[in-house]
């Protein structure tokens, strides 16, 4: 699929298209791209239109023009990119859903614009910010893509992205992996990491989160367990909670038919 592309004041955002009517916006995780959501929109419900960005900075491996603003993005930064989409395409009121990273960003966009959500998909994500540990632990990511670049990330994420009975059942999954990462460079790799390591506790917040929500976590995900899930679909009054079986962090790609039954059903639901 290649990407669409829309032209901001500031920036153009390359995101995928597909289906035709109410939208989902669908955000990535990290260290990959729009293309992560490919199993999801090839398979968009009647009546739903699938937006998939990449956030600011990714899929810049091997281009001349280099995104701006890397230095000092965060968070907040992804998610004001996300509302300069929306008005772009003249969207007023959108479902979002994020995996991981993308949960942080949607997160942090629904404590911007929460009028502009109509339902929430948090996968594989989780609300809290980075401890003591987690900040020192990014630091020595951020070390080693710095100096050995973005395969070297690829190597230390490989074996937490993938659950284990992904990795048995669909040996192809760790090739294509592997390959999605390498569209980034190390500008836009480093730049996330700053912003996740700087991320604010949503915590306090979920209560308030008046929409509808639809939480899904992979069994076997190691990176942001099911535990954090269990916790936001307690908080948040309006929470579904879905754990994956056989599944670990990447569910949308690990497990995409099982994935794509809840996400319909619950955009059946969102009214
Ligand atoms: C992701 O999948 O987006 C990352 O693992 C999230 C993180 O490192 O906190």
């Amino acid at each position: 699929m290649t990407p669409k592309h829309a032209r901001l004041p500031d920036r153009v955002v390359a995101y995928h298209e597909a289906g035709h009517g109410r939208p989902l916006l669908l955000l990535h995780a990290f260290p990959f791209s729009a293309d992560q959501w490919l199993p999801q929109l090839a398979a968009v419900p009647a009546g739903w239109r699938f937006i998939a960005p990449d956030l600011r900075g990714f899929r810049g491996a091997g281009r001349d023009h280099h995104d701006g603003g890397l230095e000092s993005a965060t968070m907040a930064t992804h998610a004001g990119d996300m509302l300069g989409l929306m008005d772009h395409l003249d969207i007023e009121r959108a479902v979002l859903g994020g995996l991981s990273m993308g949960g942080y960003v949607a997160l942090a966009l629904q404590g911007q614009a929460p009028g502009r959500i109509e339902g929430l998909v948090l996968a594989d994500t989780k609300a809290t910010a980075d401890d003591a540990a987690g900040r020192e632990a990014r630091d020595k990511t951020i070390a080693l893509v710095a100096e050995k670049g973005p395969a070297a990330l690829a190597d230390a994420m490989l074996p937490k992205l993938l659950g284990e009975s992904s990795v048995k059942a669909q040996p192809g999954l760790q090739h294509a992996v592997r390959a999605a990462i390498a569209v980034n460079g190390a500008d836009a790799i480093i730049s996330a990491l700053r912003a996740m390591r700087e991320r604010e506790d949503h915590s306090s917040r979920l209560p308030h989160i008046a929409c509808p929500t639809l939480v899904m976590c992979g069994a076997e995900d190691v990176l942001t367990p099911p535990k954090d899930s269990e916790a936001m679909a307690k908080a948040i009054p309006r929470a579904r909670l879905v754990i994956l079986p056989d599944t670990g962090h990447l569910a949308n790609l690990e497990a995409p038919e099982a994935f794509n039954k809840e996400l319909r059903r619950f955009l059946e639901e969102v009214n």
